[in-house]
């Protein structure tokens, strides 16, 4: 790879051996990854937490590992706009889930130094949602996958799918390096998904791109006959995408900012695989994420990814003046920032009233703390993940069916 004079001095430490490892790290992934420079990146959304499976049960020396990594970036500056992906508790939480108080200090540590080196705690896996809204062409530096393919395919901005080192030493460095999706030719559609079933909600959008992400695997899929999508349903989408397949962006024929046309999308060229999304394979890709033996559920999860300002009011409206049934547990993730404007404008009580909760900062996914034997939520991702981390039976649902399931502590199918 060709390095500036002052990349390679700092590879060479002269800014000291913390950003001499973070040099290391971009460059060695770039070499792998076949980039030939390191570009300015100015928007960066890394994981500055011990993430949840360390907390619980990766052993002590994982979580030491975790710990000194964090510690040392968390001595030096940020060089860009830096926010904070999920932790695994909110502080709130702590005594709830009966952390080892040596956990505790270590996280409050991290939180404290953290903000000193200048990231934006805002603790979330949908940046997006609480002022992290990058422009069209911003090269970018972000962790979690759904908000990867929020970033590129929405927004316009162009980011590779990050982990926690690249994610810290690009906040760090400010450098980037070039491959995948930060170069046209990558972003260019090779695969076509025509759309014939009727899309009526967000989960639908979940649906679509949960197929598409099966289908797409790491390709560029267009999505072609679609209706245009609220904020909530490209949330959905994106976050499918990513869980379903490994897929970095998408685009919606005459919607997103790269695919005013069919043919912009696909870059002049034709298309590798034409396929069909319709009434069938709708209700095929909700049955593949409904494996449940019974009726009876305990556990609704919304906000997969965090729920917007907009969700949090639509299931206060619909749970004004009810209780949830016995025995269910309702959880609403959300980040801080929204929870704060919930209560603010009396959401947040309305859903507590009725005994849900509003999950903030992390989900029950990471922070590992959900003993549900029966869960129903709206996201295709929580639905995913929450069969193969937590082993519980899952049924995925529109946002209202799971409202109605709370309410009545039954699935009522169809
Ligand atoms: Fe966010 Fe948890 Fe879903 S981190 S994307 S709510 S699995």
């Amino acid at each position: 790879m060709e390095l500036t004079a002052k990349q390679r001095r700092i590879l060479d430490g002269a800014d000291g051996p913390f950003l001499a490892t973070c040099m290391r790290w971009l460059v060695e992934w770039g070499e792998a990854m076949g980039a030939r420079r390191l570009v300015p990146c100015t928007n960066t959304h890394a994981l500055v937490t011990v993430p949840g499976n360390l907390v619980h049960g990766a052993g002590e020396k994982a979580l030491e590992r975790a710990m000194a990594l964090l510690r040392a970036a968390c001595r030096q500056k940020v060089c860009c706009h830096s926010t904070s992906h999920i932790t695994f508790a909110h502080q709130e939480q702590y005594a709830e889930i009966e952390m080892p108080p040596e956990q505790v200090a270590a996280q409050q540590e991290i939180e404290q130094s953290a903000r000193e080196a200048g990231f934006l705690m805002t603790y979330t896996c949908a940046p997006y949602l609480v002022g992290n809204v990058p422009l069209k062409g911003e090269i970018c530096a972000w962790t979690e996958s759904s908000a990867v393919v929020y970033a590129n395919s929405i927004l316009a901005a162009r980011t590779t799918r990050h982990g926690t080192e690249s994610a810290l030493a690009a906040a760090l460095t400010g450098w980037v390096p070039e491959f995948g999706v930060l170069l046209d030719e990558n972003r260019r559609a090779t695969l076509v998904v025509n759309v014939t079933a009727e899309l009526a909600c967000p989960t639908d959008w979940g649906a679509l791109g949960y197929f598409g992400g099966k289908a797409a695997g790491l390709e560029v899929p267009v999505f072609c006959g679609t209706p245009r999508p609220t904020q909530e349903d490209a949330k959905q989408l994106c976050a499918a995408l990513a869980s379903g397949g490994g897929v970095t962006m998408c685009h919606i024929e005459g919607v997103t900012p790269e695919a005013a046309t069919l043919e912009a999308a696909l870059g002049g060229k034709p298309p590798a695989r034409t396929i069909n999304f319709g009434p069938s394979e709708l209700r095929e890709t909700y049955d593949s994420l409904r494996n449940h033996t019974g009726e009876q559920i305990d556990t609704v999860i919304l906000g997969c990814p965090h729920a917007s300002l907009q969700e949090i009011a639509q299931v206060a409206e619909r749970l004004a003046g009810r209780r949830l049934a016995e025995g269910v547990r309702l959880w609403v993730c959300a980040a801080y920032a929204t929870k704060a404007n919930a209560e603010r404008l009396g959401y947040a009580r309305l859903i507590a009233d009725a005994g849900g909760y509003l999950f903030c900062d992390t989900c029950p996914t990471n922070s590992m703390r959900v003993d549900a034997r029966r869960i129903v939520t709206s996201g295709f991702k929580q639905a995913h993940y929450a069969r193969g981390m937590i082993g519980a039976e899952v049924i995925v649902a529109p946002l209202q069916h799971c409202l109605d399931a709370a309410l009545t502590g039954t699935w009522v199918e169809g």
